[in-house]
């Protein structure tokens, strides 16, 4: 319970830093809304593609592998295993704002192994959801990334 509760508290802090990391520059005439803003799609170039391997690469690669298969070096500590990315079926469940919730905040409660990036944001982060894509439906199929907050 208390384990839990650790957990929680944890995580908010990292979700209103994004949140205001996102929000500074708007106008102060904007109320502060409790609706989602609708997710921006953004065009999947060979680039944003090239970005995204690289920020996989140094962030991801120690858990999750080169493939996303959860087999990197640092797997074999971990239980459960680092998910698998590869894993179309699985990660076709997920929405692009999710995968990119997880990266930022980390999976607790749920998956308190994965941990938070909170410094993973901006055109990183678009490219980095689209990499991850990438490992389950393959270069072709990934053509836009729709995230709320970039
Ligand atoms: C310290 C090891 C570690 C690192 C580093 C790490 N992950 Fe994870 N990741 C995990 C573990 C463990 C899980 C949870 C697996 C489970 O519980 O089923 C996970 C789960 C996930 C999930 C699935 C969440 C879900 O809803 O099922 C995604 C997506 C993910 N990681 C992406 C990333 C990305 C992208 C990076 C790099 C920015 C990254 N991870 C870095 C260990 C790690």
């Amino acid at each position: 319970m208390i384990r839990h509760r650790f957990a929680f508290t944890h995580a908010l802090p990292t979700v209103l830093f994004a949140m205001s990391l996102a929000g500074c520059g708007g106008g102060s005439s904007d109320p502060p809304s409790a609706a989602a803003p609708e997710p921006a799609s953004t065009e999947v170039t060979a680039a944003l593609l090239e970005r995204g391997a690289g920020v996989y690469k140094a962030n991801c690669i120690p858990c999750h592998g080169p493939l996303g298969k959860g087999d990197g070096p640092s797997s074999a500590m971990l239980d459960p295993k680092p998910r698998d990315h590869s894993n179309r079926t699985y990660m076709d469940q997920l929405t692009d704002q999710q995968i990119a919730n997880t990266i930022v905040q980390g999976g607790a409660p749920k998956y308190p192994n994965m941990p938070s990036h909170p410094h993973l944001r901006g055109e990183d982060l678009v490219a980095i959801v689209a990499h991850v894509r990438t490992l389950g439906r393959g270069r072709d199929e990934v053509t836009t990334v729709e995230l709320a907050a970039k």
